[in-house]
């Protein structure tokens, strides 16, 4: 009976590990330059959401050198980052999620 307790409990820490969310990558790699819905360095999650697509966000994160002049900007100064295909989903639903906010 115990041993099933234990079990159960490893169980739901090995699920708790991997509830990545939007939230927590903001968190983790954006939070310093963006915020939801203030200017910060850069601009906020719901003017981005007011103007573009899941697949434009998406590309710009993965390279916004590649991104910046079809984006409007002279030059970019945002960090490169290598995230994972799951991180980049989420992180782009999360910012769609301000749409009109
Ligand atoms: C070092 C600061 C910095 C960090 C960190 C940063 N950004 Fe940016 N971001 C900017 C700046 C400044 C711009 C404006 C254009 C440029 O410089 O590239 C921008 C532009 C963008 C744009 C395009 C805005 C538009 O016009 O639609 C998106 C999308 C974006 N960032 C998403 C993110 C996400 C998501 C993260 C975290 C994974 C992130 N940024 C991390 C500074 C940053």
């Amino acid at each position: 009976m115990k041993k099933n307790i234990l079990l159960i409990l490893a169980f739901v820490s090995i699920l708790s590990a991997d509830n990545l969310d939007g939230k927590k990558v903001f968190e983790t790699y954006c939070w310093g330059c963006h915020h939801q819905t203030a200017m910060a360095f850069g601009p906020p999650f719901n003017q981005i959401a007011a103007k573009r697509s899941f697949d434009e966000i998406k590309a710009y994160i993965i390279e916004p050198k590649a991104m910046y002049k079809a984006f409007g900007y002279k030059r970019t100064v945002m960090t490169q980052f290598h995230l994972s295909d799951k991180e980049l989903n989420l992180i782009a639903n999360y910012i769609l999620s301000f749409k009109g906010k």
